[in-house]
């Protein structure tokens, strides 16, 4: 199974709960870190006794200040000496297995002792008169609660590989290696600002390179020459949508074997002025590019509104299956 908008791992921990081999791939380092950590064969007794040391250690106050005055505003001074203090003792550990499960638990635990709030699309500072817990105890309290949750998992032998990658162009992976893609693309018009995850970035992932605002789906429009649906007349960011959405369907088939089945969730797009349904266009560019249509099944339908009151139309999310011709 591949699930080429692997998000948090969720296509991929249930096939291995099946025992089903999979891949997911994900344009943002941090849901694959994410989706790598959930996935993985980890050794609890190991854990366990990393987690022992490295709560053993005692404490000294690190340097803090090459971290950007942005991030300092979301942390106490205290909090946030103990973040950089567990992270070096992180990666000191050399299992990369370990090293990113514990690196998991520390992003957890520092986002419920900040002062972080997010809105939306946006990151916003708590009052000061908040009262964060102490670091130390609530990275305790999560690593233990993952250690619970691997002992509770059921997985059955089976491998899964995570990605950084863009699903529009899989270039790593062969043709004709999938019998079936499993996915949920964003949304149109709910666009998953990757600024929102700055100090994430920033304190866990220094390295990675997020270009995501031009890789999102549906963030450039580039809308010369495209003709289709030119009668909906669509927005910008709608159309680039679709070429987005048929650009993946095409690799999508590309990498499935003959008779491979799709199954894809997506939603409709809520303008100010109109519902944008998503199925049936997706259903439409899944015949152009060389699959067939099975079903289309709502799942979910919700009154749009604007301004909160004035009834604009009807969004729903689907999940679309098809199989390739
Ligand atoms: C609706 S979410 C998928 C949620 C997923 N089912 C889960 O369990 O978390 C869409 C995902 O697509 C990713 N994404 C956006 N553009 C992408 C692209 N061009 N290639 C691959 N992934 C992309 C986002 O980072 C996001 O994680």
């Amino acid at each position: 199974v591949l699930d080429p908008f692997v998000g948090v791992g969720t296509t991929c921990l249930a096939c291995r709960e099946l025992g089903i081999d999979s891949v997911g791939v994900d344009i943002s380092p941090l849901f694959a870190l994410i989706a790598r950590v959930k996935t993985r064969d980890h050794d609890p007794g190991e854990l366990s006794r990393t987690r022992d040391e490295m709560f053993s250690v005692r404490f000294e106050k690190p340097d803090i200040t090459g971290i950007s005055p942005f991030t300092r505003r979301l942390f106490s001074r205290y909090v946030l000496e103990d973040i950089v203090f567990f992270r070096e003792r992180i990666m000191e550990i050399e299992d990369d297995a370990s090293r990113e499960f514990f690196l998991l638990a520390l992003m957890n635990a520092s986002v419920k002792t900040s002062y972080i709030y997010r809105d939306g699309a946006v990151v916003k500072v708590r009052k000061k008169a908040h009262h964060p817990p102490s670091l130390r105890k609530m990275f305790r309290r999560v690593v233990n609660r993952m250690l619970g949750d691997l002992k509770k998992a059921e997985i059955k032998p089976s491998r899964a590989s995570i990605y950084v990658g863009d699903a529009r162009q899989l270039d790593f992976l062969e043709d004709s290696s999938f019998d079936a893609v499993i996915t949920s693309p964003p949304y149109l018009n709910k666009i998953e600002y990757t600024r929102v995850y700055e100090p994430e970035y920033e304190l866990f992932l220094p390295g990675a390179k997020v270009d995501a605002i031009r890789s999102y789906l549906g963030l450039a429009p580039k809308t010369e020459g495209y003709e289709v649906y030119q009668d909906l007349a669509l927005p910008p960011v709608a159309i680039s949508y679709f070429q987005d959405l048929r650009r993946a369907l095409t690799e999508t088939r590309r990498l499935l074997k003959v008779d491979g089945k799709v199954a894809m969730v997506v939603g409709g797009g809520v303008f100010p002025d109109r519902v944008i349904d998503v199925d049936l266009p997706l259903a439409q560019i899944a015949e152009e590019v060389g699959f067939e249509v099975k079903r289309i099944v709502a799942v979910n339908r919700r009154v749009a509104t604007t301004r909160r009151v004035i009834k604009i139309g009807e969004s729903r999310e689907s999940l679309l299956i098809a199989e390739k011709r």
